[in-house]
């Protein structure tokens, strides 16, 4: 989003992972947008929070330094003070906890999807299915994806990020994700589209994306599932909707 500030020609959005990076991956979705409202939301509290709190604990050091006050006060409690910091934190958790439960929910709530991906964490790759669509052969699309090794890598191409397979998806409409794994633990995790799913073997976990713009969102397994936890990325392709159905109907006359 820097680039965006001071190059305004060009759009260079942040979807993978940089080198030394603090802040954020760029939004796609409305729940990443949500996440990092709430994040700045949570940052002034921290800050006046942390403020205060250092601000006091100088204040007791300094005055209860046995040169600066020989004589100490024999005061063990009172009742006001301890009312006060008792219900100040309890008083700036209810403000905090509104936001955050109305995004939890957000999060949580799947509204009737026009398409629904299925997803299963291997080791040491992903899977997709398509069960929406089926040929004439009653197929439906499934494939692998996998990592391409450093040594294929083709120029512009990101280092264990990159796969061979997309999962490609349209824009600017509702997905539901189907999360599940086919060995042991993994987790679908792509940060732009605001999404972190547990892959556990036999159960499936649901989650939604809504994507605003088209490109290429990158992520990672993001639950340690052997050897090879770090060499099974995720590359979610948004196209648009017309791309989509071209890209479907390929896939169908494979
Ligand atoms: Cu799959 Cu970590």
């Amino acid at each position: 989003m820097l680039t965006l500030f001071f190059y305004p020609s060009i759009t260079c959005l942040s979807d993978a992972a940089e080198n030394w990076q603090l802040g954020f991956q760029d939004p796609a979705t409305p729940i990443m947008e949500g996440i990092i409202n709430l994040h700045h939301d949570l940052m002034f509290f921290i800050c006046v929070v942390s403020i205060f709190v250092s601000w006091m604990l100088g204040r007791t050091l300094w005055h209860f330094e046995c040169k600066q006050n020989p004589v100490p006060s024999t005061l063990a409690h009172g009742t006001l003070i301890e009312m006060i910091w008792t219900i100040t934190p309890a008083f700036i958790l209810l403000v905090i906890a509104i936001p955050s439960f109305s995004l939890l929910y957000a999060m949580d709530e799947v509204i009737s999807p026009a398409i629904t991906v299925k997803t299963l964490g291997h080791q040491w790759y992903w899977s997709y299915e398509y069960s929406d669509y089926i040929n004439e052969d009653d197929e439906s699309i499934a494939f692998d994806s996998y990592m391409i090794p450093e040594e294929d890598l083709e120029l512009g191409q990101l280092r264990l990020l990159e796969v061979d397979n997309h999962m490609v998806v349209p824009v600017n409409t509702h997905i539901r994700v189907i999360v599940s794994a086919a060995d042991v633990l993994h987790s679908w995790a792509v940060p732009s589209l605001g999404v972190k799913c547990d892959a556990i073997p036999g159960r499936l976990n649901q989650t939604s994306l809504f994507i605003k713009r088209e490109g290429l969102y990158y992520g990672q397994c993001s639950e340690i599932c052997g050897i090879n936890h770090g060499f099974m990325p995720i590359v979610v392709e948004a196209v648009s909707l017309p791309n989509y159905v071209t890209w479907i109907s390929n896939k169908l006359s494979e």
